[in-house]
């Protein structure tokens, strides 16, 4: 499928081994839905749940740079530069990627996960009110 400069533009997807073309602007998530792969998308898209979540194996240099609600939600869970959410990213050319949230023991360790971040800021102010300091944080991991 060419995109907006005429180049048949394809995603590759592990652990499925598929191959898929994408459409101009079109995401990730959306490409590999629309070729009936199973990847997870607890929040509909929306950047809210991390549970679509990816590893760009080959062509991190066809994706554009993080959007503010990819980056805010990288930063809250610490992703490293090639784990991008496959709903919020739109490569400009080939990529090869990892779902990383394969099955329902996943998902629901990495709903766990951003729970607990959430909270872990939460609490963050409460403590440097009580006087805590950053070692006393540090010791619960926030
Ligand atoms: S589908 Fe929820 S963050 Fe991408």
């Amino acid at each position: 499928m060419p995109n907006d400069g005429g180049i048949v533009v394809k995603i590759t997807c592990l652990p499925d081994g598929r191959t898929v073309d994408i459409e101009p602007s079109e995401t990730i998530l959306n490409a590999d839905l629309r070729a009936n792969i199973p990847h997870a998308h607890a929040c509909g898209g929306k950047a809210k749940c991390s549970t679509c979540r990816v590893a760009i194996v080959d062509g991190l240099d066809n994706c554009p740079p993080r959007n503010e609600l990819e980056d805010a939600m990288a930063l809250r869970l610490g992703f490293a530069p090639e784990v991008r959410l496959a709903c919020q990213t739109r490569p400009r050319g080939g990529v090869t990627f990892r779902r990383l949230v394969l099955d329902e023991i996943l998902l629901l360790l990495a709903r766990a996960l951003l729970v607990a971040c959430i909270g872990l800021a939460m609490l963050r102010p409460a403590f440097h009110r009580a006087g805590a300091g950053n070692g006393d944080l540090a010791q619960l991991g926030a």
